[in-house]
């Protein structure tokens, strides 16, 4: 499916930015509500298990030690690190793990699912910009976090600083594609400029000279309960894929906002799947 949105689409779009710019506040997201939602999310997609597919392809072919030092940016509630850690454990002795994250939140769940499963795993609270170790990691990765950062380059340059002479660093990211147009509104507004996406960060990773590989993953992601007004499990993916606590915004917005998802959804065995791409880059 293509990126560019269909004069439907975009007409749907102009009557969300319309009613957007009548709000006075926008709900967004609480870290509780954030946590809550992003499991439920990610489950009702295929790109988690495309992701790991990817990234068992290259350790194969490029992680070369015996026991690797991993950082996680981002790091979220540890659910994706748990698959990311047996994944490259197929290709290495022994592991070492370090998460960070500003959301006290996930990073509690993060401890709490590393508990009895890695020997050495520590985890920070903290954005990633304040983050300080004199550490040297074999692997850092971004896995979509990079949205939300404050300054891209600094943080991606400062990454590769972070690395051993042979580590390497991989992001896994967005492109600004139909899906994200909606958060990308709401961040907009919010505050008043929209996040990144793999064409903000290609660049900057280029101009490093280092080898870029880039890997386009076409996942989708299930939003049909979420096209059903009444469905609290709807309800969950609608407002992480907003980025927005949807129930607090006016009736007409939040029926566009299905209208939206419905627009750009296909049908497969009864299902609505929106088209949910992820750009794997490795530096
Ligand atoms: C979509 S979640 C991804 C979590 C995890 N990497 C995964 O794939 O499941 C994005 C995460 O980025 C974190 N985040 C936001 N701003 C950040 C920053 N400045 N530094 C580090 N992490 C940040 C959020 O708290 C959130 O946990």
């Amino acid at each position: 499916m293509p990126d560019t949105p269909t004069e439907h689409q975009q007409a749907l779009l102009r009557e969300i930015d319309h009613e957007l710019m009548q709000l006075d506040h926008l709900p967004e997201l609480s870290d509780q509500r954030y946590h809550e939602t992003h499991d439920t999310f990610e489950a009702a997609s295929n790109q988690r298990a495309m992701i790991l597919e990817w990234l068992d392809g290259w350790a194969a072919t490029s992680l070369e030690v015996e026991r690797a030092e991993v950082l996680s940016v981002g790091c979220g509630g540890g659910t994706m690190d748990l698959q990311i850690v047996e994944t490259l454990m197929g290709h290495c002795g022994s592991l070492a793990l370090a998460g960070v994250d500003p959301n006290p939140l996930h990073t509690r769940a993060f401890a709490d699912c590393f508990a009895d499963r890695v020997a050495e795993v520590t985890v920070a609270t903290s954005p990633f910009e304040e983050y300080e170790t004199d550490h040297r990691f074999d692997v850092i990765h971004f896995i979509h976090c990079l949205y939300y950062f404050e300054d891209l380059e600094q943080s991606l340059k400062r990454a590769l600083t972070m690395l051993k002479p042979s580590g390497k660093m991989l992001v896994l990211n967005a492109p600004n594609g139909l899906l994200n147009h909606l958060a990308h509104r709401i961040w907009k507004r919010q505050w008043n400029r929209t996040a990144w996406y793999t064409e903000d960060i290609l660049p900057i990773v280029r101009r490093t000279e280092r080898p870029v590989q880039v890997d386009r993953l076409d996942a989708w992601v299930d939003v049909t309960s979420s096209l059903d007004e009444s469905s609290e499990h709807g309800r969950l993916i609608l407002d992480f894929i907003v980025q927005a606590e949807t129930s607090r915004l006016p009736a007409r917005l939040q029926e566009l906002l299905r209208d939206y998802l419905d627009a750009i959804a296909r049908s497969e065995d009864g299902r609505r799947l929106a088209p949910h791409p992820v750009d794997a880059i490795a530096v």
